[in-house]
């Protein structure tokens, strides 16, 4: 494994990733191939191209246009797919389900094909717990039928289906790591951390969906990418492997923490009405990554301190988003109907 194709690079926990491994694999290559959606941004890798610049390349593509991805994989000798490219927002994939299916389900077919062509020593899914469905009780082992309940989350397990088809009927190496929620530095504000934190910093109000008690595992952006770094150099070909922290949180608690953090008023949190088949609670059974090796290396409050810190020093990054016109006719879209107030959160 030393040349490396990471798509969807340019996103949040992409660029991460892409940082990781070119620190700490000093003989490693990585092309990033990223279609630049709203979501991508050069930006976040600028460090890298000034850094690594003899073992770096980006390549703008769609990884849906199989020609271009068969070019890029063999121009650039890849021996690995590493494959982040998804559309990702839940509330996006409510109101235009059409790009998450073509995406997250053909565009994993596109790569998958090219994995098989070429022969790669592996092809990586990164995926979400979010294919389990909602988990009331217990934790999601990676052996769980899949109950997918939004736009979102289906396509991520339609991804997640072809992955198991082309390592069953085709013998690809592939893997999949399923992860909780990541929060850290450059990720979008459409995600809750990043909206709260930016939001709470203009003193403008935090919509928590409908009763806040829905709960999430939140971890810190690097241990998802060493888990992923892990399962690529110790992982078996054809598993599946659950990637969290076991630690859950109420979205009013993150709430209330992150305006603790910032030092300003609870009564910044506005209620408004619920996202429509929102899953209450995502639940990881972690254990058979931890028999990797792995372990998460941030608390919960240490991840969520670094990342308030984070989006606190670095408006340069995320002012110039949210006041760009996609940002705010989303935002209209997603937001200004919801603001119907239901009963005050901070009795919860
Ligand atoms: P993101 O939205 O920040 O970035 C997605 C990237 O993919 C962007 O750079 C975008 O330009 C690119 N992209 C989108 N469509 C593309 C296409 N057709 N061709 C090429 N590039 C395309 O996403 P993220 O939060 O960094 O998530 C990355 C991956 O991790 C996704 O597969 C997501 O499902 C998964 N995941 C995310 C989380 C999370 O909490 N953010 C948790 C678990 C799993
Ligand atoms: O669980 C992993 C998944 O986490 C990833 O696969 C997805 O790509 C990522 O977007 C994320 O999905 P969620 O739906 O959990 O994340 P989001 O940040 O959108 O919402 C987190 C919780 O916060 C959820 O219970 C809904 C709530 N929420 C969200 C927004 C945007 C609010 O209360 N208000 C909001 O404005």
């Amino acid at each position: 494994m030393r040349n490396l194709m990471v798509t969807g690079g340019a996103g949040f926990i992409g660029s991460n990733f892409v940082r990781h491994m070119l620190r700490k694999y000093p003989d490693y290559r990585i092309v990033v191939y990223d279609k630049l959606t709203y979501a991508g941004n050069l930006v976040n890798l600028k460090d890298v191209a000034r850094d690594f610049a003899d073992r770096y390349a980006f390549v703008k593509g769609d990884i849906c246009d199989a020609e271009k991805v068969r070019a890029v994989v063999r121009e650039h000798q890849v021996d690995t797919i590493v494959n982040f490219a998804a559309a990702t927002h839940v509330d996006r994939s409510l109101m235009e389900p059409d790009e998450f299916i073509r995406t997250d389900v053909f565009g994993t077919y596109v790569l998958l094909e090219a994995a098989k062509e070429f022969r790669l020593e592996r092809y990586h899914q990164v995926s979400t717990d979010e294919v389990y469905g909602e988990v009331l009780e217990g934790r999601s082992r990676e052996t769980d039928p899949l109950h997918t309940r939004s736009p979102y989350s289906a396509s991520k397990a339609g991804g997640d289906m072809l992955c198991i088809a082309y390592y069953t009927s085709f013998g690809v190496p592939v893997t999949i790591t399923r992860g909780s929620n990541n929060i850290g530095p450059n990720q979008y504000p459409e995600k809750v951390v990043p909206l709260f934190i930016t939001n709470g910093i203009d003193d403008r109000p935090l919509p928590l969906y409908g009763d806040g008690t829905q709960m999430r595992d939140y971890q810190y952006v690097l241990d998802h990418c060493e888990g992923i770094d892990v399962v690529l150099h110790r992982g078996k070909p054809g598993e599946i492997y659950n990637l969290g922290t076991g630690v859950e949180t109420r979205n009013i608690d993150m709430a209330r923490a992150i305006l603790d953090l910032l030092g300003k008023p609870h009564s910044l949190i506005q209620p408004v009405q619920d996202r429509p088949g929102h899953d209450r609670r995502y639940a990881l059974d972690i254990s058979k990554i931890c028999a990797l090796g792995w372990e998460p290396g941030y608390t919960f409050e240490e991840a969520l301190e670094r990342t308030v810190r984070w989006y606190v020093e670095n408006e340069w990054w995320w002012r110039p988003i949210k006041s760009g016109e996609h940002y705010q006719e989303y935002y209209r879209r997603q937001y200004e109907e919801r603001e119907i107030a239901k009963p005050d959160a901070n009795d919860k």
